[in-house]
């Protein structure tokens, strides 16, 4: 049995990676602040797909991670698995970047700790909001590839606040390993999806416009609905997660993602297809809708053996079902 840490565990990827763990027997800390605007929920008003106290080694702490980092030292965590983060969506990004920024402070308090404590495996969790956003341009795409980020060499221009606070995390990583010997992987999530997911994310938002609005002639998306994401389903985030944690230990990063393109106009589509229904799809121009278009390679995925299993139909169709269920 590991003893396991995971900071900001009530949150959407959080809640499916404790269940994992916990089911594999694994003694679970989570440490979480159910911070405002973000997806946290608290485990006494049920987490949606199951509930962790059914599980005597489940351990709940509600309080800021930084506050925790400086009252307790524990020094045997097999692995810390560090998510904690003020993420929230779009909206949240564009229009709050200083809150967002309170990351980096999150993240620097979490190395401190764990220069400290020296947790046995470390896994940060980036983004590919990291990714320079010069290379996600509507003139300009491809799919983003792990070595793009070289901090001895060149960076970019990162994704707002978010994507600065996550390159800055992932530098600490290679400075932990290096100067204190602390191995850790960093992940950089594409569009991580589910049926709990917040609301404030668009694959509940479209999914759920288009139960509501099923049967009309007009749906709308953010933006103009042109924006390309590579949609990854949180359980395949997991599979990822679990498959390639003891593989890389000097705090490289990499991709959780499929290396497919889908548009907003699409999803939409597909998902009054399969409620059976044909309207036509349009963006709403004053919503924000971020970089063009933003995917991941997945050679480094498939040389450590983890492919996706979840296509996005079958994910889309499990998750309005879902919703129409619990509706
Ligand atoms: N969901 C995705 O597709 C995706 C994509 C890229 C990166 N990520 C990264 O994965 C991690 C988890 O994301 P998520 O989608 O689950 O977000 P989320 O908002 O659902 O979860 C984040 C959790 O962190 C908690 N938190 C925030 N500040 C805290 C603090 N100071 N102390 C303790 N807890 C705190 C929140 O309460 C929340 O429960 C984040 O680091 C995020 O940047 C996720």
């Amino acid at each position: 049995m590991n003893k396991v840490l995971v900071t900001g565990g009530a949150g959407f990827v959080g809640r499916h990676l404790v269940r994992r763990l916990l089911e594999r027997g694994d003694e679970v800390h989570v440490i979480d602040s159910l911070a405002e605007y973000t997806g946290g929920i608290n485990p006494d008003s049920l987490w949606p797909l199951f509930d962790p106290r059914d599980f005597k080694n489940f351990n709940f702490y509600l309080q800021d991670c930084r506050e925790w980092f400086y009252n307790n030292k524990d020094d045997d965590f097999d692995y810390a698995f560090h998510l904690a983060a003020m993420v929230g969506g779009r909206l949240m990004i564009e229009n709050n970047p200083l809150a967002v920024a309170d990351d980096l402070s999150i993240d620097a308090s979490y190395w401190q700790w764990a220069k400290e404590t020296r947790p046995k495996k470390t896994a940060c969790f980036s983004s590919s909001a990291a990714y320079p956003i010069s290379f996600q341009t509507e003139e300009n795409y491809i799919l983003l590839k792990e070595s793009m980020i070289q901090f001895d060499d060149n960076i970019g221009m990162p994704d707002m606040s978010y994507g600065w606070a996550k390159l800055t995390c992932e530098y600490l990583a290679k400075l932990a390993y290096s100067k204190h010997g602390l191995k850790s992987v960093c992940y950089r999530p594409f569009s991580g999806y589910g049926e709990d997911q917040d609301d404030a994310y668009p694959f509940p938002s479209i999914c759920k416009r288009a139960i509501k609005e099923s049967g009309s002639k007009q749906l709308t998306v953010w933006g103009t609905g042109k924006q390309l994401r590579d949609f990854i389903h949180i359980e395949d985030c997991i599979d990822g997660i679990l498959k390639t944690v003891d593989q890389i230990n000097n705090g490289n990063a990499i991709n959780l993602s499929t290396g497919k393109y889908t548009s907003f106009l699409e999803f939409a589509a597909l998902a009054a297809e399969l409620l059976g229904y044909n309207p036509l799809v349009t963006g709403l121009s004053d919503k924000p809708a971020g970089v063009f278009a933003r995917g991941g390679d997945t050679d480094l995925q498939k040389e450590l053996g983890f492919i996706p299993k979840i296509d996005f139909r079958t994910g889309v169709d499990n998750a309005l079902k879902h919703y129409i269920k619990n509706s």
